[in-house]
């Protein structure tokens, strides 16, 4: 089989490595991909969002299936037109990954099917959020509309802070479009868990559970981060909250989606808060996590192709989705500087044992050496028996990974592991 995954991140070089151990897997294509997925995957220099390019290449090629990662091809519909030139895809459908797309329409698909999420108000006027702002509680949460590369949340404790962050998205146009709508939410608090799941709108198997590591500094402090470190599952989710979660939430979200005509076929993305009034939705994603992902598949028993290919066709309920009974921590390594300025550029050496369990991500190919590219560089990720093993091979493989610049966070697991005792 010809298979080609749309993506450039270390999510997609830990589903092609996942992909790769089905002996049917003949050839991966990533677009574009990145320079320290060269072994695993032959790179063709097509952007993720460039569909045009991306099914021109999927039908010259022949390609049999297709892995749509990324939120922004799938917002703009990369599956639709995948499946319109005859080729079977994963992932959702432009109208089932709008989940993800706007804010204002999962609040609302929240209430009307009575899924636990934090109570909020929508804007559309610039007027009308200010003056709410005058009287809504402290701290209020401000969330774009639409994409926003994961920056789009602001917790405002001042009014002060909350006006200006919605002045930034609707006068400014600080995210474009993205911020034309705001919500504002009431802020909630306790642990967070990331559960990510498959689902082909009959049936829907959670892989197990997670926890992003969102803040650049030690101590989850400083700025916010696409992710420095998972680990799985999150200790955080008893057995008893995820029958809660799946009841409450997860098969509420599916019937829901099939109720309003937008059936959702891929990985639905689940991040929650288990606040002291239980497990509430912080956000849906139409898609894998990264890192979670980094974490997660390294855990899947199950042939991860052969599960993809069973939620396409509808038929998920037919295949098992197992998970090992140990953990994995997912150590980032990146450029220092990030999620701000940072420099690029940077030779990266990794030792062959340390390569063996690293997910590239922000890297090229220059000249024939891999140099940094990116913000996040690598995720190196470690399975043993006990998390606190997991931790600790992770940030020993980590070490194996070297450039100038190179910054890490000390404690990626370490929440998680105070949470067991
Ligand atoms: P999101 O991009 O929606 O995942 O939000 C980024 C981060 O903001 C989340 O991981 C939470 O830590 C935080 N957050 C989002 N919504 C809320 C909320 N209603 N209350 C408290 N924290 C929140
Ligand atoms: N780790 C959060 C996300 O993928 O959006």
């Amino acid at each position: 089989m010809k298979i080609l995954v749309v993506g450039s991140g270390g999510r997609e070089h830990a589903i092609i490595k996942a992909l790769k151990k089905n002996p049917q897997a003949e050839t991966i294509y990533a677009l574009p991909g990145n320079g320290g997925m060269a072994g695993d995957a032959v790179c063709v220099d097509i952007a993720a969002t460039d569909l045009d390019g991306i099914v021109q290449f999927a039908v010259e090629q022949k390609i049999d299936y297709a892995v749509v990662t990324p939120d922004d091809p799938l917002v703009l519909g990369c599956v639709d037109r995948l499946n319109e030139a005859g080729i079977p895809c994963f992932g959702p459908n432009a109208n089932a990954a709008l989940i993800e797309g706007s804010k204002a329409f999962a609040k609302e698909l929240m209430h009307k099917y009575g899924i636990p999420t934090a109570a909020c108000e929508i804007f559309t006027n610039l007027a009308d959020a200010l003056s709410y702002l005058d009287t809504a509680p402290l701290p209020a949460v401000i969330k774009a509309d639409g994409l926003a590369l994961g920056k789009g949340v602001i917790i405002a404790a001042t009014r002060q802070e909350a006006k200006d962050a919605v002045r930034d998205m609707m006068e400014n146009a600080k995210f474009g479009a993205s911020g034309k709508t705001v919500v504002i939410e009431e802020f909630l608090t306790g642990p967070e868990v990331s559960v990510l799941a498959f689902t082909d709108g009959k049936t829907l198997k959670p892989m197990v559970s997670s926890m992003d590591h969102k803040r650049i500094g030690d101590g989850d402090t400083g700025l916010n981060t696409g992710g420095m470190g998972a680990i799985a599952p999150n200790p955080y989710y008893t057995e008893e909250i995820a029958r809660r979660c799946m009841d409450e939430i997860f098969l509420p979200t599916m019937a829901a989606m099939n109720a309003e005509g937008r059936t959702f076929r891929g990985c639905l993305y689940f991040g929650l808060m288990l606040t002291p009034d239980g497990p509430k939705v912080i956000e849906y994603n139409c898609r894998f996590g990264d890192p979670e992902t980094q974490a997660v598949l390294p855990l899947l028993k199950s042939d991860l192709l052969t599960v993809m290919q069973a939620v396409t066709q509808e038929r998920l309920a037919q295949v098992s989705v197992e998970f090992s009974k140990e953990y994995s921590c997912c150590v980032v390594t990146a450029s220092q500087g990030y999620p701000t300025a940072y420099q690029k550029g940077f030779p990266i050496t990794m030792t062959e044992e340390a390569a063996a369990h690293t997910y590239v991500a922000g890297a090229k190919l220059a000249d024939g050496r891999l140099v940094t590219a990116g913000g996040r560089v690598t995720g190196t990720t470690a399975v043993a028996g006990t998390l606190d093993d997991a931790i600790k091979e992770a940030y020993r493989l980590a070490e194996g990974v070297q450039f100038q610049n190179a910054y890490r966070r000390s404690d990626i697991g370490q929440r998680g592991l105070a949470a067991c005792k």
